[in-house]
């Protein structure tokens, strides 16, 4: 039995059932990783976890902006550019995994705990009083 990178945590509920359903989905692909990784599994398989975590990445954030925008969220253009650096953070990643010069490290695995972590009980938690009044005065 490995121990989980990222133990989910009633703090990161934004209230939002779709968006705290991804962002649970992006918890469930970086443990995944991390178990991948402790049991040396094959570069190939890694690699197609990599790309799931990244094209799911990309649809949670396509969700929220869209959602951002449709209750005009005034903070909406810096949340987008942080989400914007983390996939080319990602890409890059990618790169150097496919070109040998990294390998999907703990040191990796942390940054991107980190990184959704923070984004999760920083950035996104900032919209929630927004929406809900929003939705409040409907
Ligand atoms: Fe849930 Fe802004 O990512």
């Amino acid at each position: 039995i490995f121990m989980e990178l990222i133990q989910w945590a009633d703090k990161y509920l934004t209230g939002f059932k779709e968006i705290d359903n991804q962002h649970k989905g992006l918890v469930i692909l970086i443990n995944e990783l991390f178990t991948l990784m402790q049991q040396g599994k094959a570069k190939k398989h890694l690699g197609e976890i990599f790309d799931h975590l990244t094209d799911y990445t990309k649809k949670h954030f396509f969700e929220e902006e869209k959602m951002m925008v449709k209750y005009a969220y005034k903070e909406y253009t810096q949340h987008k550019e942080e989400h914007k650096k983390f996939i080319e953070q990602l890409a890059k990643f990618k790169t150097e995994f496919a070109q040998n010069k990294i390998t999907i490290s703990i040191e990796m695995l942390n940054f991107l705990k980190q990184w959704l972590l923070n984004h999760i009980l920083v950035t996104d938690m900032k919209y929630v009083p927004h929406i809900k009044q929003v939705e409040i005065n409907y």
